[in-house]
């Protein structure tokens, strides 16, 4: 989707509908408003007095206009009470526009932006809001179907969207907003892509070749370490995990090395691509999703891709351990004792707590470069939708500061996050009685997620560290207006706005 940004006049619009914004509490007064009023003999303005339900949170109202304008169509978007008005309630409304402008092949659209009559936001904030929304809303995953080419003259997508504002010197910073919008909502549109993706089209092996590609025009740097690197470097773990599938690990390494950078992030994500559960099966109503199992690894592409499009002045290390989680004979058994990379024992109590196995060598990879902060994303625990649910990511770390900004800045970008203490009385439940550490806590199963946590702090060394646990919220099974059922891609937009402020 093109996105634009043009002073207009009635004239000059050709598009399939012009959006225009309508509150309850506040009339359109936008020269382009009253001159559309004027060729409709007061249709619109009537409609509005007569009725003021067109002005409501998510409302649409549709007026086709005369054959003598070139533009075809205008659409009233109710936005409700002005300042009851936030950044999320504008992302959601996006959402709704594109998916009507899609269901309703309108692949040319004009929206009249928001302008300063708006109380608790400002401008830039608002049209980035409208700019998510819109192209996350307009999302689709259908590279699988084949019907695809006749659904498409069905529903046309959505072509070009052209940002109308309201004063002329906005147009500069509506500029930077879409080229910002545009970088983060396409990654976050990628790592959804990967991670609706099923896991026999995206094995390791598949999935190393996809990230290579996706930065085959960056200046980020990808190594994929091989199977015998990965013994080398005595990653235990990461062999165990994936010893009882046909396919091989990997370790995808990224690299981004800005000419000025004051800090060095290593962000580290899992990437199971199939998570049957190994030797202790996942009964089949928890199989159903375990593609999803690598979403922690695709949000690290996705940020790191992100970040060097917008060339944030940080340094990015990306570490990505690639395993399918299989049983088999030669898979790891109930337990066996392996060695991570940092020389630790650990009993496999469980081969399904797998995700903290496979981090505990990357963690530690990750430890040795000395970055200032360790960030790891991982669906590590079911245990999380029990505790926050689907709607808040389980974050825990050892810097109660780090924690605070993500969660701060999630809360700008409404992925919202919650923090699970890392207390000391659970400690002991990961302790073996014949190695350093099990992989199981208490047998109740008694706070799962913070058991987790608990887990990869052992492999984080003194650095600062944070673990966002997605396993609840990576996955919309409803969705809304701007994300569809299927992949969120969360936490990609919280993280790179916390990049932003460092
Ligand atoms: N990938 C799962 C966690 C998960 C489950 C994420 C459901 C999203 C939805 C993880 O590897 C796992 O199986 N965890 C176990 C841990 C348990 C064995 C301690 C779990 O949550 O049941
Ligand atoms: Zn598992
Ligand atoms: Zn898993």
């Amino acid at each position: 989707m093109k996105i634009s940004v043009k002073e207009s006049i009635v004239k000059n619009l050709n598009e399939d509908v012009l959006i225009i914004p309508v509150f309850k509490d506040t009339h359109n007064t936008e020269t382009l408003f009253l001159e559309l009023d004027n060729i409709l003999n007061k249709l619109l303005t009537q409609t509005i007095y007569e009725n003021k339900d067109i002005c409501e949170e998510y409302k649409l109202n549709l007026f086709y206009t005369p054959a003598r304008i070139k533009l075809r169509r205008i659409l009233l978007a109710g936005v409700g009470k002005i300042e009851e008005m936030d950044q999320e309630k504008i992302r959601l409304l996006a959402g709704k526009l594109a998916c009507f402008c899609t269901s309703n092949s309108m692949s040319n659209v004009a929206f009249l932006n928001f302008g300063y009559s708006l109380k608790n936001i400002a401008i830039d904030d608002a049209t980035k809001a409208f700019i998510e929304g819109f192209l996350l809303g307009a999302y689709s995953y259908d590279e699988l179907k084949t019907k695809k080419k006749e659904d498409e003259k069905k529903n046309k997508k959505i072509e070009s969207l052209l940002i109308i504002p309201q004063v002329s010197s906005d147009i500069n910073l509506i500029e930077n907003v879409i080229k910002e919008a545009e970088i983060i909502c396409r990654n976050v549109n990628l790592v959804r892509d990967l991670v609706n993706k099923p896991s026999n089209i995206l094995t390791p092996e598949i999935y190393a070749k996809l990230i290579i590609e996706s930065f085959r025009k960056s200046k980020v740097k990808v190594k994929v370490m091989e199977f015998n690197q990965i013994k080398k470097e005595k990653m235990g773990c990461i062999i165990g995990v994936g010893k009882g599938s046909e396919e091989k690990p990997k370790l995808v390494l990224l690299a981004y090395t800005p000419q000025k950078s004051k800090k060095t992030i290593a962000l580290v994500g899992k990437g199971v691509t199939f998570d049957s559960g190994g030797i202790n099966l996942k009964p089949s109503n928890y199989l159903t999703n375990m593609k999803d199992d690598m979403a922690g690894s695709a949000t690290v592409v996705g940020v790191i891709k992100a970040a060097a499009e917008l060339k944030l002045p940080v340094k990015l290390i990306g570490i990505m351990p690639l395993v399918e989680n299989m049983p088999s004979g030669s898979a790891l058994k109930t337990g066996d004792v392996i060695s991570a990379a940092n020389g630790k024992t650990i009993e496999v109590e469980n081969t399904d707590a797998e995700g903290r196995l496979i981090l505990a060598d990357a963690l530690h990879y990750a430890s040795t470069s000395k970055p200032d902060y360790i960030i790891d994303i991982a669906t590590l625990t079911g245990a999380a939708l029990v505790a926050l649910g689907s709607k808040c990511t389980s974050i825990m770390g050892n810097d109660t500061e780090l924690i605070n900004n993500l969660i701060k800045a999630g809360e700008e970008t409404h992925e919202l996050a919650w923090q699970l203490p890392l207390i000391k009385e659970y400690e002991d439940d990961i302790k073996s009685d014949i190695a350093d550490l099990k992989n199981l806590g208490a047998a109740n199963g008694e706070a799962g997620t913070i058991i987790g946590g608990i887990f990869l702090k052992h492999f984080v060394g003194d650095i600062k560290w944070a673990h966002l646990d997605i396993g609840a919220t990576v996955w919309a099974s409803k969705g809304n207006s701007y994300n569809a059922k299927g992949a969120t891609g969360v936490p990609v937009r919280m993280l790179v706005k916390w990049l932003k402020s460092l």
